[in-house]
């Protein structure tokens, strides 16, 4: 699976970490920042995704990462194709994917550890969004606006 991975300074060390991860199970990686811990604005780098994930098939996936997972995901879902969920937690990996069909999922660097980050990565790209009509349908609607 090819998935865009990005940070602001608060998130930085965690992308690290799930960037690790993701190559060890052989995942195609785009990093598209941000490089160090030196501070940059975190809706910057939602603008990249949103720009990037729209390049992209709809198999591939994002993740973003900030300090609390808060401020990337709210600049991301301006745009209607990202649906981006801020997880915190296997359930929320599990329901976002299963029921609103995210393509993004957002986590918060200063929040989780990095045991419960790499478990909520896995099971977010692991798991299939269940094409239930009336999930069809509101997940339809989140793009409209
Ligand atoms: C940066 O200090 C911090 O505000 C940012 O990483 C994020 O938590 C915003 O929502």
């Amino acid at each position: 699976m090819k998935i865009l991975i990005g940070s602001d300074h608060g998130g930085f060390n965690l992308k690290e970490v799930l960037k690790n991860k993701l190559k060890e199970i052989g995942h195609e990686i785009v990093d598209i920042g941000c490089e160090s811990v030196a501070a940059v604005d975190y809706p910057d780098i939602s603008d990249k995704m949103a720009l990037a994930i729209k390049e992209e098939d709809e198999k591939t996936r994002g993740i973003l990462v900030c300090g609390t997972g808060i401020g990337i995901s709210i600049k991301a879902n301006r745009y209607p194709h990202v649906r981006c969920a801020l997880v915190h937690d296997g359930f929320t990996a599990r329901l976002c994917r299963e029921h609103n069909d995210a393509n993004v999922m957002a986590l918060g660097g200063r929040v989780l550890g990095d045991e419960l980050a790499i478990e909520c990565m896995e099971i977010f790209l692991k798991t299939d969004f269940i094409p239930k009509e009336s999930y069809v349908r509101r997940v339809k609607k989140l793009g409209e606006c």
